[in-house]
């Protein structure tokens, strides 16, 4: 984008959008640091567990950015194979391998002016990562299976809810490009942490939905919000809002009823004392949400939908964990 005196107009207003809910500081640093950042070309990396708030700060800073009138373009590196992948964000070439009968622009391409948006980049393969590194330093790229040499003015804003550094000392993740991305580092708060949101986000869904399923609720039971302000929120800001979402849906009108009874299960300690690798920990309670949703991944009431992430992100960690796509499935 050609670098103007006019750059510097979208940073109208220091509070979040409207439909962003929380006063927690450490949620308030996050959007001041937006402020800061969204206006400038820097690379963002936004940290934070699922169902965060990533993408919405993502989104955030596109429309703060002066690239807001340019595309948006997102990918999400865990969701597809690393073959499919490279071509993806690259393009190619008609010819390049078999099946590419036509020419194709990959998503740098397709982002050309405006920003790219590269969810779960812990998941970028390690031999496409100096390909990245380059489109981030040079602005450019050869697509798959040509010389030919394409120049882009992209923005780049990546996010994880992996340990990046972590990956970086078991040398899964180049310290090059975790350098070149982390120039801004935004880490978004677990909904534990700030759990004086819990009310007013719980509010905040509640009207949401009801008014989009035309329902009236005269108020949300004191009582249940302890319950919900307790809870141990595995799957975060999504996860609540999933819940809140199936509460009124369940609910008749004007008596808004919380399933707190579903709550019980996600934070239970294992009953042995016994410590669990994360692994483990994660492989069960994946199968236990499984059974318990009758082996349905996708959907509103699927697995993915419960667990808070999304449907593919779901099955690339089921893969991982040796979970077959039919666990949990009722045996007839
Ligand atoms: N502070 C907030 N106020 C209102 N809604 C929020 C807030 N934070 C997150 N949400 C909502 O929670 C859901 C999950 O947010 P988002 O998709 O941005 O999370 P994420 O960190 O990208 O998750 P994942 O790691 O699973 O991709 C979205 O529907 C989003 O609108
Ligand atoms: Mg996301």
């Amino acid at each position: 984008m050609a670098s103007s005196a006019v750059a510097y107009i979208h940073a109208e207003s220091e509070e979040p959008p409207a439909d962003v809910v929380g006063a927690h500081q450490g949620l308030r640093r996050v959007w001041t640091s937006v402020q800061m950042v969204a206006p400038t070309d820097s690379p963002v990396l936004i940290q934070g567990e699922t169902g965060t708030g990533k993408e919405l700060v993502a989104r955030a800073i596109h429309m703060r950015s002066r690239r807001s009138r340019g595309p948006y373009v997102q990918l999400n590196c865990a969701a597809m194979p690393a073959g499919l992948l490279e071509s993806e964000l690259f393009g190619h070439e008609r010819g390049a391998f078999t099946g590419a009968v036509s020419q194709f622009a990959g998503r740098f391409e397709r982002a050309h002016g405006g920003t790219l948006f590269l969810d779960e980049i812990g998941d970028m393969p390690l031999e496409l990562q100096p390909k990245l590194l380059r489109v981030l330093q040079e602005q450019e790229f050869e697509p798959l299976g040509g010389t030919r040499t394409i120049r882009v003015d992209v923005r780049v804003v990546a996010a994880t809810n992996q340990d990046l550094l972590q990956m970086l000392r078991e040398r899964r993740f180049r310290a090059d490009l975790f350098y070149r991305l982390n120039v801004f580092p935004l880490a978004l708060p677990a909904l534990r942490e700030r759990r004086e949101d819990i009310p007013p986000l719980v509010e905040h869904f509640v009207r949401k939905f009801s008014e989009r399923m035309n329902k009236t609720f005269l108020r949300v039971p004191d009582e249940a919000i302890e319950t919900l302000k307790r809870h141990h929120w595995p799957g975060n800001v999504r996860e609540l809002e999933n819940f809140v979402h199936r509460a009124v849906i369940t609910s008749p009108p004007f008596d808004l009823r919380f399933p707190l009874e579903d709550l019980v299960s996600s934070a239970q300690p294992d009953a042995s004392g016994a410590i669990r690798t994360l692994a483990e920990a994660e492989r069960a309670h994946i199968m236990d949400v499984l059974n318990r949703v009758g082996g349905v991944v996708g959907g509103r009431e699927g697995a993915a939908a419960r667990l808070g992430v999304a449907r593919t992100t779901l099955l690339y960690r089921m893969r991982r964990l040796g979970i077959s796509t039919g666990a949990g499935r009722p045996e007839l």
